[in-house]
């Protein structure tokens, strides 16, 4: 049986970073929660292990998120592991503290408050190690925060990353609008035009919205060329793109659900941008297919290591 976790989306000792990654994510269903921990720990455990950890290091995680990373690492690690958790949602440092002290582990960690295109709280040339996931994606200046993990790093220290690529989703957007617009689908069916309006807003629809927005603003050669730029050697990039039927999860817990961030769960966007005949008609079909089997949805997930010279 599932069970529910309390939703914390009117909770205002949360903000949006906080929301979606410890409600909207898993759209409050704990057993889908525990499944998606369990695929990104696997991402994790790559990052840890490109980084190399040894006993007595220090290791940074920016965009710590509620410290999955981190804590993952101290796991991993030992004891005598250092860590900095910074990130820029006040609410979910707090939450990685909280976990933190329940595993015992709160003398290892520091919970730092900063965006990673501006460490200032951390020195030059003083962190052996340091990891991002799934949070450069978020950053506006991503060569800004590329020079401040070179600058924290001692020489010989390693990065690495996993990084969500979300603008092919962004394209698909943008082509089923051309579609609609120069009247390509059969306009005695409604469904396409509806759905468009669904998934515009999750994601772009136009390429220009997709230059604004840091999500899709990028692809993962683009990270490669961050990385030169900043002045890491030894870089090396692999792209994970994992495709399958997305039936697995019950309706309801789909609605409740935002695919990241900066988009509202599919039921606010149901509820609140369509006409009640719109929703019917609309819930109806995208049920049909994601209860058929034959969905696709796709992963694609950039890993990048570099070393300080
Ligand atoms: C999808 S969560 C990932 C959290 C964590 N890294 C993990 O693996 O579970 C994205 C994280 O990036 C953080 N974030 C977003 N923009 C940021 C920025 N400019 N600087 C630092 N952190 C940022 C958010 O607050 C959030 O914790």
């Amino acid at each position: 049986m599932n069970m529910i976790l309390s939703p914390l989306t009117n909770d205002t000792t949360h903000d949006n970073w906080s929301r979606w990654l410890l409600s909207l994510r898993h759209g409050n269903d704990r057993s889908y929660d525990d499944r998606i921990r369990v695929e990104i720990t696997r991402d994790v455990d790559r990052v840890l292990d490109f980084v190399g950890l040894a006993p007595g290091m220090t290791l940074a995680d920016i965009g710590s998120g509620d410290g999955l990373v981190g804590l993952r690492a101290i796991e991993r690690s030992g004891a005598s592991l250092r860590v900095l958790m910074t990130d820029i949602s006040a609410p979910l440092l707090r939450h990685a503290e909280a976990i933190a002290k329940t595993l015992g582990v709160s003398e290892q960690c520091s919970y730092l408050h900063y965006s990673a295109e501006k460490l200032e709280g951390i020195a030059d040339a003083t962190i052996d190690a340091a990891t991002m996931r799934a949070a450069l994606a978020y950053v506006e200046d991503k060569p800004a925060a590329m020079r401040e993990l070179y600058r924290i790093l001692k020489p010989g220290g390693r990065f690495a990353i996993a990084e969500p690529i979300l603008r092919d989703e962004a394209f698909e957007v943008c082509m089923l609008r051309k579609l609609v617009d120069q009247g390509s689908i059969a306009t005695d069916d409604p469904f396409f035009a509806l759905l468009l309006r669904c998934r515009a807003a999750q994601y772009p629809d136009t390429e220009e919205k997709a230059r604004l927005l840091p999500i899709t603003n990028y692809g993962e050669r683009d990270l490669v060329r961050y990385a030169i730029d900043a002045g890491f050697t030894d870089i090396h990039l692999e792209l994970h793109i994992d495709v399958q039927t997305e039936n697995s999860l019950p309706w309801e817990t789909f609605l409740r659900t935002s695919p990241h961030p900066l988009a509202p769960p599919l039921a606010d966007i149901l509820d609140k941008q369509f006409t009640r005949e719109e929703r019917a008609y609309l819930e109806c079909r995208m049920r049909e297919l994601f209860e058929s089997g034959k969905q696709l949805g796709a992963a694609r997930v950039a890993f990048l290591t570099a070393k300080k010279p």
